[in-house]
């Protein structure tokens, strides 16, 4: 059923790092074990490919992570491998070790990197979706993304009680530079008043409309959640700008930044990393290639680069329009 020309898979995570990357890790190194192939793991990304930092995983140096956050195999952005010779170096080093496919998860950029391995030295490659932004097309999930939803609500219950105990405006910043997400599912979730997205948004005046007229204008206390990508400005700008027009307001900025990326994954995120890693492995066993897994309607997929690349992974307007109706 499988290739048996392939003996050894190398398996890393590139780009920022997102919850459940561990447990997709777990995944692609015990299957590759039951498929009687051994797995390496390569540190940093395209960086420790580039400089061979690579280290031999067995079934058991992969337990006890599926609980946890970040990657035991570090991350990275790498420069040096969007050159030909950077590629050149580490395509070296995999021959080096005996690599002969490989398993990377991450975002666009990871997958970019695999495209230009595949097709510059032929290496069959398989993507895992993993990014908390959810912004990659072919799949309705990215690894991450669940978690740092949960992350961003829990925290904006948490300034809900001191917003409401003080009748204040707060501005709460999550993360998507280019994707509204966590935003918008998040703000949906957590009751907000407004949310700003990068895709989709209101104009600055349709905001102040919405905070000083009509039923909205009758809360003193109010959460807007925005993505840093917004267009009309982040949380601490927004804020500054409302300010300025108007004195009603008490305002206050919460950014959360970087500890949405951290924390246990959810059930969720463990069991949709676990099942692409399996497909990740299988997929690259059974002739696969230049393609990344994904999730549709509850189905595992297989999309390849080209699909992947030229389709956006758009909001649904669906949850803009709840949002919207249930905001007033
Ligand atoms: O792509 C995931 C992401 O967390 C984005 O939401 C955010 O804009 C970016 O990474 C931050 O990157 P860095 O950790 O390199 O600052």
């Amino acid at each position: 059923m499988t290739n048996t020309n392939i003996k050894r898979i190398g398996v890393f995570t590139s780009g920022g790092d997102a919850p459940g990357m561990n447990a997709a890790i777990r995944a692609v190194v015990r299957t590759g074990i039951y498929y009687q192939k051994e797995v390496m793991g390569i540190m940093r990304g395209y960086e420790g490919m580039i400089e061979g930092d690579i280290v031999k995983l067995g079934a058991r140096s992969v337990g006890n992570i599926i609980q946890r956050g970040g990657t035991i195999l570090k991350t990275a952005r790498s420069k040096e491998f969007r050159t030909k010779e950077g590629r050149q170096k580490a395509y070296e080093n995999l021959k080096k070790e005996g690599i002969d496919a490989l398993v990377a998860i991450g975002g666009d950029g990871s997958f970019t990197g695999l495209h230009y391995l595949t097709q510059e030295y032929g290496i069959p490659a398989v993507c895992i979706p993993g990014t908390i932004d959810n912004d990659l097309a072919g799949t309705d999930y990215t690894i991450g993304y669940d978690t740092a939803t949960n992350t961003a609500v829990e925290a904006i219950d948490k300034i809900r009680d001191t917003a409401l105990s003080h009748n204040r405006l707060f501005f709460i910043e999550v993360m998507g530079r280019n994707s509204g997400y966590i935003a918008v599912n998040s703000g949906i979730a957590g009751g907000a008043a407004a949310v700003i997205i990068p895709e989709e948004t209101m104009s600055f005046e349709e905001l102040m409309t919405l905070l000083t007229e009509g039923e909205g204008s009758s809360k003193k206390s109010n959460l807007i959640v925005v993505a840093e990508g917004s267009k009309i400005g982040g949380a601490n700008e927004l804020a500054r700008k409302v300010a300025e027009r108007s004195d009603y307001f008490d305002i206050k900025v919460t950014v959360l930044g970087h500890l949405q990326r951290g924390g246990s994954p959810t059930y969720f995120d463990r069991v949709l990393a676990s099942k692409m890693g399996v497909a990740a492995v299988e997929g690259v066993l059974n002739g696969q290639s230049d393609v990344m897994v994904g999730v549709r309607n509850h189905q595992m997929v297989y999309n390849s680069f080209d699909t992947i690349m030229s389709h956006t992974h758009d909001i649904d307007k669906e949850s803009l329009r709840i949002a919207k109706i249930l905001s007033i």
